[in-house]
């Protein structure tokens, strides 16, 4: 008698303490999935692990920008099963207020590119042989600062727009992974506060709110892109 051993797809979610990284790492845990979650803050991250309360999640504390920090995260998701889905959520918005261009200090527009840009190349060159064997999936998180010229905007704004960028070009350089970038919208999160410090964003839908869009997109595969939560072949309930 032969019996089928069920093997858990793995996703990394890179972010996956708060706001959308979070929500997003509760519904692929829901699914099945296996996460390989990061962070910077270890106390976070394990609170985050602790409530979500799954043996598929693997938190491994520590900063995108850090190459041994990406390689133990690539090393942790291979050794848990086949990696199907590279997430990169982490993110970086730059000094808060953001600054206008003509005073962007160097040193922040730089920290600002390293962890919206450069980490999530070096990340993908990393999982690119996993995710071609498992006809995998790329997920690039990006904004709708990356398109819309927003007074103010220019650090985390112009970053999104080269990850953007690296996601168009990466999908005709490499059609045997998928890859999409994928704008959640407004949410309500530290970093969506951060944008708008003093503000009440308490009109924000909830991050979880736009989990469902993304779930689509994973479950109908359309054409490599860019995605809006809020676009008509995305929004609403995954089938
Ligand atoms: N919120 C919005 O309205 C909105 C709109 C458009 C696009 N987005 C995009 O959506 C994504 C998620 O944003 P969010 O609003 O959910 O942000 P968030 O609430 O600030 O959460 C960011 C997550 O990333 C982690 N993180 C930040 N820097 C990191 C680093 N260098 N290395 C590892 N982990 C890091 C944070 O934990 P630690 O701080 O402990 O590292 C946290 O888990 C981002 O790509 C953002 O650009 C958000």
């Amino acid at each position: 008698m032969t019996r089928s051993v069920h093997i858990s797809p793995v996703v990394i979610v890179t972010g996956a303490s708060r706001g959308f990284g979070r929500a997003l790492t509760a519904a692929l845990l829901d699914r099945g999935c296996t996460v390989v979650g990061d962070a910077r803050r270890t106390a976070d991250l394990e609170a985050t692990a602790s409530a979500l309360n799954s043996p598929r999640l693997i938190p491994i504390a520590g900063d995108v920008t850090d190459p041994a920090h990406r390689a133990a995260l690539i090393v942790a998701a291979i050794d848990a099963g086949p990696l199907r889905l590279l997430v990169n959520n982490a993110s970086r918005l730059g000094p808060s207020p953001q600054p206008a261009l003509a005073d962007y200090l160097a040193a922040d527009l730089r920290a600002v590119y390293n962890v919206n840009v450069f980490a999530p190349l070096a990340l993908i060159q990393a999982a690119l042989p996993a995710l071609t064997d498992n006809h995998g999936v790329i997920v690039n998180v990006t904004s709708d600062a990356a398109v819309e010229a927003y007074e103010g905007w220019g650090g985390y704004g112009s970053s999104k727009a080269a990850l953007d960028h690296i996601s168009a070009i990466l999908a005709v350089e490499r059609p045997d992974v998928q890859v999409y970038a994928f704008d959640p919208g407004d949410v309500r999160t530290e970093m969506h506060q951060a944008a708008f410090p003093g503000e009440d964003i308490s009109d924000r839908p909830e991050p979880e709110s736009v989990v469902p869009a993304f779930l689509r997109l994973l479950d109908t595969r359309p054409a490599a892109g860019r995605y809006r939560a809020s676009d008509p072949s995305v929004a609403g309930a995954p089938a």
